[in-house]
């Protein structure tokens, strides 16, 4: 196997040095997920009110990436450090591993670097360990490149599971979609097609300085050239445009019509898809959102935003004796709770914070959930499943499992001519396109 140092892809430009109060903001959000399994969403959510929101980009740049590059910077860093950090001087650790990442990715002057991150020590309280970070730092920057053995993992900063999984899976394509979670992400966007067309929110991007291609996924999607905050989006805030993958708008196109039917979604939150549906629902049918009682508020945020309705249910999907009145659904779409593993490169805590023994418990789960879903479907109905893995145990061999276990289940082909048409269902890998989704047409007969 070819084990090389890189690719670190280009600098990031980003509006001002660092300085010392992000770079401290920044290593305690790495820390909360690093050392103590946080999710990066979370962590960024509760540290970054304790700074000023015109630091935030830059906080987040630097907090996201040095969790995108875990893998790589954390074996450099500990071979650098003579004896391991104590547990409780973690976030020294991680505020070494935030230069390390700043060192080879943000356009700034290395002693600018190392010295708004010796001050950062003295921020988190740890002043009496200045002196060990500049010596760590300075004798980095001194070498480089540590000689010491480099495995597979250091090099795509993967753990092992994941890489091996993936290498499995995806025999031709494993380096690209490796390499791609290291990527910073595209900003792709779904379109209202209620209150404007591709072609004229595409000029009024272009009208507000936004530089943005139409996607070749989706027939609703635009890509930015350069993320902004959804702020700057012209008509947001009125529902005109949300922010969606490319990959993840496709339901519709499967669906087909949807006139006077019952569409249930079972998995809905954040309500991207319900969103989607409910942009359709001029089509005439009814639609049903359902999720954990601690996510509702997100789908009713979402369409509240463009001025939709759907019925909400915060319910157990797989307890439907919980909230199903007994009429059955001519339509069930289940995005299924997954690793993951397709929308890496958006989330870097993923590579940190799932274990390989999560796949076959999320593959119970996934399998609990279409099994209780099959009888709200009426004879003759569809079920659309949904996954953002690249994980066949997720994806292709779960669907098997269920059509063994349900003789009234039959596969429908899904075509796309885009992505990598499976044994029974569509995968799209991570890249330029959009994100890794899978999709998986059951018909009830
Ligand atoms: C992949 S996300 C869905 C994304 C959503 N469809 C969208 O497009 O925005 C999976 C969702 O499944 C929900 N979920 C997990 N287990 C569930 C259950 N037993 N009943 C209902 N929802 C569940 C999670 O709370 C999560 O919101």
């Amino acid at each position: 196997m070819d084990i090389r140092f890189g690719p670190v892809n280009a600098s990031t430009p980003i509006q001002h040095m660092p300085t010392a109060e992000v770079c401290a903001v920044a290593a305690t959000i790495v820390d909360d997920v690093l050392s103590r399994g946080r999710t990066l969403d979370n962590a960024a959510r509760h540290r970054l009110r304790t700074t000023r929101p015109e630091s935030w980009p830059e906080v987040r740049e630097i907090a996201w990436g040095s969790i995108r590059w875990a893998y790589r910077y954390r074996p450099i860093l500990r071979h650098r450090l003579h004896k391991p950090v104590r547990q409780r001087e973690s976030v020294l650790e991680n505020l070494m591993l935030c230069a390390l990442y700043q060192y080879d990715h943000l356009d700034e002057p290395e002693y600018a670097i190392t010295s708004s991150t010796v001050d950062a020590a003295r921020i988190l309280g740890r002043k009496h360990s200045r002196q060990l970070v500049n010596a760590v730092l300075r004798s980095h920057l001194r070498d480089r490149d540590p000689v010491f053995e480099t495995t597979a993992e250091f090099r795509y900063a993967t753990p092992e599971w994941l890489l091996s999984a993936v290498r499995h899976a995806w025999p031709d394509n494993w380096q690209e979609i490796l390499d791609n979670f290291n990527l910073h992400p595209p900003l792709s966007l779904r379109v209202n097609p209620l209150h404007n067309s591709r072609e004229a929110y595409l000029a009024r991007l272009k009208q507000a300085g936004l530089s943005a291609s139409p996607s070749q996924l989706s027939p609703w999607a635009v890509t930015l050239e350069k993320p902004v905050p959804v702020t700057k989006l012209p008509g947001f805030a009125d529902g005109d445009v949300s922010v969606q993958d490319a990959a993840a708008q496709l339901s519709p196109l499967l669906l087909g019509a949807l006139e006077n039917h019952r569409v249930l979604d079972a998995c809905a939150a954040p309500g991207g898809k319900t969103g989607q549906l409910a942009e359709l629902t001029e089509q005439g049918f009814f639609l049903k959102a359902l999720d954990m009682p601690d996510r509702i508020h997100l789908i009713e945020e979402n369409l509240q935003r463009l001025g939709l309705t759907a019925q909400i249910s915060a319910a157990d999907a797989t307890q439907p004796g919980q909230w199903w009145d007994g009429e059955p659904y001519d339509v069930v779409l289940l995005d299924a709770p997954c690793s993951g593993s397709g929308v890496i490169r958006r989330h870097p805590d993923i590579r940190v914070l799932r274990r390989g023994s999560d796949i076959p418990a999320l593959a119970d789960k996934q399998l609990l959930l279409l099994r209780r879903l099959w009888p709200v479907l009426k004879s003759g109905g569809r079920l659309l499943y949904v996954t953002c893995s690249i994980l066949p145990a997720e994806n292709d061999d779960l669907v098997n499992t269920f059509l063994k276990l349900e003789p009234e289940a039959k596969i429908s082909r899904v075509d796309f001519s885009h992505g990598i048409k499976t044994r029974l269902g569509h995968q799209f890998l991570p890249g330029k396109q959009g994100d890794g989704l899978y999709y998986a047409m059951l018909h009830k007969q």
